[in-house]
C-alpha cells in the first residue's frame, strides 16, 4: 500500500491506495483559516499536525491493514505558504497563507533589489506575487523584527508535517520553487539573489528531490498514530505538482485544466523557460528534471459558488442552474463576465481587479447570467492556455478535473471556448493522490512516472469542440479581452 497525504487549505485528506492505484481508504480532517486583518490569511501549523495525526489513525483503523504493508508515505501541500520556526523547531507565529495579501509593499522591493522585473524572473523565473513566500519572509523582518531574529527555518507546510513525522528538515524542488528563492532551471537556492533581498539563507532548508526518501517514521509517532517506523517517507511535492503528476501530466503535450475553487491550466514541460513577462508561473515538476507551466485563476468554481449563494441566495441547486444555462445560446446573448471577484494572476497578476457583467439589456434574464459566468471563467482558462501555447509548448491532450468539470454543460462549454477536445479521467483523487504515486515511485513500486500514470490512469469521456460555437465564442473572447484592458486603470 502508499499513504498520500494531501496538506491543503481546508484540510487535510489522506488517501491508501495499492499499487495498482485502487482507492483503499481515505478521510479528511478540517482545520480553520483566520483572517485577523483584511487581506490575511494565517493557519496555525499545530492545527494541521493534530488533524494529519486524527486523519492517518482514523484511516489505519478504518482500512484494518497492517500498518507495515504501507511501503510509502509521500506529501503534497498548498503551495508557498510560511511556517516559521526557532531553533527548537517551535512555531513562532501562526503560518501565512499562499491566499495571503499583505505584502504588496514587499513584491515591489523584491523588484527594485533584484535590479528590476526582467532580473527577477532571469534568476527565479517567476515574477514577486503576494502570495509567494520571500515577500511573506521580508514582511516579518519589516514589521515583526523579533520574530524574525527568532527563525532558524522557515518551510512549507508539507515539509512541515514531513519533519513532524520524520524528525527531518528538507524541502524538495517543487515546493521551493514557489518561494521566489529558487534557481528553478539549477534545482538549489538562488544565493546571489537571497543575499540581494538580505534575507539569512542559514533559514533556508536544504532542498532534495521531491521522490527522494528522506527516512522513516519517527517511532514514537507511529506508536502514537498507528504507522509502522519501517515505513519509508517520500519528500513529495506542491499541490499542482501533485495534481498534475495525479492527473497524469508527466510528459510534454498533456495540459491539464483544473476548476476547483481556483482554476489552474498546467503543462509540463522539459525546458525551463520562463515567460519573460511573468504572466506565468514556471515552477519544479515532481517528476525530476521536468517543469510545468502554470496559470492560476482566482475564482473558477468560487464564483459559480458565489453567484448560487449569494447572488441567488441558494434558490437553485447546481443542476437546475446548468439547466438554465443550457436554454441560453453559446455567447449568452453578448453577456459578458470577468471572473475577477478577488483579483487576478494570470494573465494579469492584479489584485484590485474585480467581476464585472458587461452588456446587460433587457432580454437577458437569469440563465443569462449563469451561461455568462460559466463562459467567463472559461474565457479566463484560456488565457492560460493560450499563454502556454505562446510559450511553444505543443498542446496534445487537454485534462480536465475538479468540482467544475462534473457538469455536461461546462465541458461543453470549456471545449468550444478553448477550440480543443477535452478528456476527463477515471480517478479523480486530485493531489493526495498525486502524492500516492510520488510515494510509489519514491520507495521503487513504480520506476517513473510516466509508467505509473499510464497503467492506472485511464481516459473514461471525450468532449469534442463544436465548430460554429468556438467560431462565435472567439468574438467575444476578444471583447472579454478587451474589456479588462479598458478598466483596468478605474480598478485601482
Ligand atoms: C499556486 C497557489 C495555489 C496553492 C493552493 O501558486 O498559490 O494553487 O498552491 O494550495
Amino acid at each position: 500500500y502508499l499513504l498520500g497525504l494531501d496538506v491543503g487549505t481546508s484540510g487535510v485528506k489522506a488517501l491508501l491506495t495499492s499499487q495498482t492505484g485502487e482507492i483503499i481508504a481515505e478521510g479528511t480532517e478540517s482545520y480553520p483559516l483566520a483572517t485577523p486583518q483584511s487581506g490575511w490569511a494565517e493557519q496555525n501549523p499545530k492545527d494541521w499536525w493534530e488533524a494529519t495525526k486524527k486523519v492517518i489513525k482514523q484511516l489505519i483503523n478504518d482500512s484494518d491493514i497492517d500498518a507495515k504493508q504501507i511501503k510509502g508515505i509521500s506529501f503534497s501541500g498548498q503551495m508557498h505558504s510560511s511556517v516559521f520556526l526557532n531553533d527548537e523547531m517551535e512555531v513562532i507565529r501562526p503560518a501565512i497563507l499562499w491566499s495571503d495579501t499583505r505584502t504588496t509593499k514587499q513584491c515591489r522591493e523584491i523588484e527594485e533589489k533584484a535590479g528590476g522585473l526582467e532580473e527577477l524572473i532571469g534568476h527565479v523565473s517567476n515574477p514577486a506575487l503576494e502570495g509567494f513566500t520571500a515577500p511573506k519572509i521580508l514582511w516579518l523582518k519589516e514589521n515583526e523584527p523579533s520574530n524574525y531574529e527568532e527563525v532558524n527555518y522557515v518551510l512549507m507546510p508539507k515539509d512541515y508535517i514531513r519533519y513532524k513525522l520524520t524528525g527531518e528538515i528538507h524541502t524538495e524542488v517543487s515546493d521551493a520553487a514557489g518561494t521566489l528563492l529558487l534557481d528553478v532551471g539549477a534545482k538549489d537556492w538562488d544565493l546571489e539573489l537571497v543575499d540581494k533581498l538580505e534575507i539569512d539563507p542559514d533559514i533556508l532548508p536544504p532542498v532534495i528531490n521531491s521522490i527522494d526518501i528522506v527516512g522513516q517514521v519517527q517511532e514514537d509517532v507511529a506508536q502514537e498514530i498507528g504507522l509502522s517506523s519501517q515505513t519509508s517517507v517520500v519528500a513529495g511535492g506542491a499541490d499542482n505538482a501533485c495534481g498534475a503528476v495525479g492527473s497524469g501530466i508527466v510528459e510534454e503535450g498533456r495540459v491539464m485544466v483544473s476548476i476547483g475553487s481556483s482554476g489552474t491550466v498546467v503543462a509540463q514541460t522539459n525546458n525551463p523557460s520562463a515567460d519573460e513577462e511573468g504572466r506565468m508561473h514556471l515552477f519544479n515538476h515532481a517528476q525530476p528534471n521536468s517543469w510545468y507551466l502554470m496559470g492560476v485563476m482566482l475564482s473558477a468554481g468560487m464564483s459559480y459558488r458565489w453567484l448560487k449563494e449569494d447572488l441567488y441566495n441558494d434558490q437553485f441547486e447546481y443542476d437546475k442552474l446548468n439547466q438554465l444555462a443550457a436554454d441560453v445560446d453559446p455567447g449568452s446573448e453578448g453577456l459578458i463576465f470577468l471572473p475577477y471577484l478577488y483579483g487576478e494572476r494570470t494573465p494579469h497578476a492584479d489584485a484590485n481587479a474585480r467581476g464585472v457583467y458587461f452588456g446587460i439589456s433587457g432580454k437577458h434574464s437569469q440563465g443569462h447570467f449563469v451561461r455568462s459566468l460559466l463562459e467567463g471563467v472559461s474565457f479566463g482558462l484560456k488565457d492560460s492556455l493560450e499563454l502556454i501555447k505562446e510559450q511553444g509548448v505543443e498542446i496534445d491532450e487537454v485534462r480536465v478535473i475538479g468540482g467544475g468539470a462534473k457538469s455536461d454543460l461546462w465541458q461543453q462549454i470549456l471545449a468550444d471556448i478553448l477550440g480543443e477536445e477535452i478528456s476527463l479521467l477515471n480517478i479523480e483523487e486530485g493531489p493526495a493522490f498525486g502524492a500516492a504515486l510520488i510515494a510509489g515511485v519514491g520507495v521503487g513500486i513504480y520506476d517513473d512516472f510516466a509508467e505509473a500514470t499510464s497503467n492506472i490512469l485511464k481516459i473514461e469521456k471525450t468532449v469534442a469542440p463544436i465548430s460554429e460555437n468556438s467560431d462565435n465564442y472567439e468574438k467575444y473572447y476578444n471583447l472579454y479581452k478587451q474589456l479588462y484592458t479598458s478598466l483596468k486603470d478605474d480598478f485601482k
